[in-house]
């Protein structure tokens, strides 16, 4: 798998890092509260997994699937639910965990998509965000690991029709692998 990587853009250390300054500040934020913390699949599978471990509180976790990508280099535009959550969030404290705001669509959708059920809060907590991939007056995530380039990039949950997700660091895709 390596060697379909161009360059390496965060590495296995420096995105532990980073999930231990986003814990300390979730620690802070959820302190005398009970988050439900929801894992957007599949991406944020790694990024949940490492991020919750960091966050020194009593929390619920559950999963929602929603695929906008289906597999290739560009958002589809159009997100589909695929497994609803199995928990009510109503009264909860809902934190988000994504791998990855792009367009912002996915994060729309499920916003969307729970504010009937009457949450008590709503926060997004993303390891990347590409701004750059939608309007200045679009989404916004609450709390984000790094800022990142408009490239595709792939690793720690990020896929190329399936495959990459499992790479310990985020890289980026050399262009041969996807325009072959
Ligand atoms: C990717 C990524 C985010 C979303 C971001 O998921 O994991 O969830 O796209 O893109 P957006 O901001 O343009 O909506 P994908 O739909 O590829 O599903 P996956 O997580 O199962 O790979
Ligand atoms: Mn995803
Ligand atoms: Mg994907």
């Amino acid at each position: 798998m390596d060697n379909d990587i161009q360059r390496v853009l965060y590495s296995e250390a420096k995105i532990q890092e980073t999930c231990k300054r986003l814990g300390s500040q979730l620690t802070n934020v959820y302190r005398s509260k009970r988050p439900l913390v929801v894992c957007v699949l599949k991406g944020a599978v790694p990024f949940t997994a490492d991020l919750i471990k960091r966050m020194d509180v009593y929390m619920d976790l559950d999963f929602i699937d929603v695929s906008s990508y289906h597999g290739g280099t560009k958002s589809s535009g159009t997100v589909k639910l695929l497994k609803d959550l199995d928990t009510s969030v109503a009264g909860r404290d809902v934190l988000f965990v994504d791998d990855i705001v792009d367009t912002g669509k996915t994060l729309v959708y499920l916003q969307r998509l729970l504010r009937n059920r009457g949450a008590a809060s709503m926060k997004v907590c993303t390891l990347m965000d590409k701004p750059e991939a939608r309007p200045s007056d679009g989404v916004k995530a609450d709390y984000v690991g790094f800022q990142v380039p408009n490239e595709f990039l792939v690793g720690y949950g990020l896929d190329y029709q399936g495959k990459y997700r499992n790479l310990p660091y985020v890289g980026i895709l050399k262009p041969d692998i996807y325009q072959a």
